[in-house]
């Protein structure tokens, strides 16, 4: 397990909520904020605050070379080959978005295919609905099993000539499953087509090789990985973004502009119109350092003990079941119980000083399989206790008891 001093990092935990010590599971929604990435923010914003790539004077030309760092503190952490194929957003929405619109749209004709899973948030579902409906295009689903595993061996016979790109999750976000991305990349690639993998619940739970896994597109969310909101990246090799055209148009997206003409910037500037979330990418280049230093392997066996042990302390509460039980998963415990609404469970739990997500966690397609309309969920994280799970144990046993 990793120390428990870790947790004194973060000012947000020092609270009681409630009347009672915060226990703070919602990492999946997001992550709480190191001290170190608050005062990188802090220090931005006091001593160096200015616009980038456009200034001669010496703040500007400071404020750059921060960003441009936080942007290779993003490629070595998950080891792209070139800085460039490093694009800052907003965060995973937006990076999909990004995909959809900038590459996927212009090659999709009607009648053509995306095949997406069952299993996807609705940020890798609704972009590509908007251009299948723009193209005429169709929208086809990975099935899972009831564990909530993809059945990977559909793929390929899903597969004709008008399948145009696969989009799917590292991890689920409801269900914790950590998806087999190695080898649905290998069944894209056998068969020509391009693939965006969305790891907004992945790189702050597991080590992430881009390199070695051959993705076409990977992206996250900053404030999931203890960054600021509003900062995220996608990821895309160089040679799929040198030849897209930009997402948006505006300043630093441009080489030079007239009325008649205007030529667009490099990668990765071209999809960064207008003033970027300066002071958001030098918090994730921080957020990445703090990671680092912990060790994304220690990181990763230290919640799946927290995440073994909660599982197997929740199953022993009669009337409880656990929604995804998938044999690789990642910090989330989904769960409901018999005759209790997850909204209720989460009002009683926050009353006890401990935060869990209820809801369809927007993937109400999930939900739809299991037939139900929302779970609670408690997700981990580095700064989590086998106290932590017992404190939420305790109190779902309480909740049980209010309610019969
Ligand atoms: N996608 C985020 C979650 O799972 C918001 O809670």
């Amino acid at each position: 397990m990793l120390d428990e001093s870790l947790k004194s990092d973060f000012p947000t935990l020092k609270q009681k909520i409630n009347g009672n010590e915060l226990v703070y599971l919602d990492n999946a929604a997001t992550t709480q904020k190191p001290e170190k990435v608050i005062k990188a923010l802090e220090s931005y914003y006091r001593s160096i605050n200015s616009n980038i790539h456009r200034g001669v004077h010496t703040l500007s030309i400071r404020a750059t070379k921060a960003y441009e760092e936080a942007r290779s503190k993003v490629a070595a952490f998950i080891n792209a080959e070139h800085r460039e194929e490093i694009i800052f957003v907003r965060g995973a929405t937006e990076a999909i978005n990004l995909v959809a619109s900038s590459y996927v749209r212009p090659i999709l004709k009607e009648d053509d295919q995306i095949i997406i899973s069952q299993m996807e948030h609705h940020a890798n579902i609704v972009p590509w609905q908007i251009i299948c409906e723009q193209k005429k295009a169709e929208l086809k689903i990975i099935p899972m099993n009831v564990k909530g595993e993809l059945l990977i061996e559909e793929i390929e016979g899903m597969i004709s000539e008008k399948t145009k790109f696969i989009s799917i999750n590292h991890v689920s976000n409801s269900l914790g499953t950590v998806n087999r991305i190695e080898d649905v990349i290998k069944i894209a690639h056998g068969n020509n087509i391009r693939i965006m993998i969305d790891g907004a619940q992945a790189v702050q739970h597991l080590s992430v090789d881009l390199m070695k896994l051959n993705a076409d597109f990977y992206c996250f969310s900053g404030h999931k990985v203890y960054a600021p909101t509003g900062i995220g990246v996608l990821y895309g090799k160089k040679e799929l973004l040198e030849k897209m055209p930009p997402y948006q148009g505006g300043g630093d997206m441009i080489k030079s502009v007239t009325f008649e003409k205007t030529i667009y910037n490099d990668i990765p500037n071209r999809f960064e119109a207008g003033t970027p979330n300066i002071a958001g990418a030098i918090g994730l280049g921080v957020a990445i350092d703090y990671l680092v230093s912990i060790g994304i392997e220690n990181i990763a066996k230290h919640e799946k003990e927290l995440l073994d042990y909660a599982t197997q302390e929740i199953r022993k509460i009669e009337g409880v079941r656990i929604i995804g039980n998938a044999v690789e998963k990642a910090s989330v415990l989904s769960f409901v119980i018999e005759e209790i609404h997850p909204h209720d469970i989460g009002t009683i739990l926050d009353k006890q000083g401990v935060a869990i997500r209820t809801g369809h966690h927007c993937t109400q397609p999930t939900m739809d399989f299991y037939g139900i309309p929302a779970t609670a969920r408690a997700s981990f994280a580095i700064y989590n206790s086998r106290k932590d799970v017992d404190t939420l144990i305790k109190s779902v046993k309480k909740t049980i008891e209010v309610f019969t």
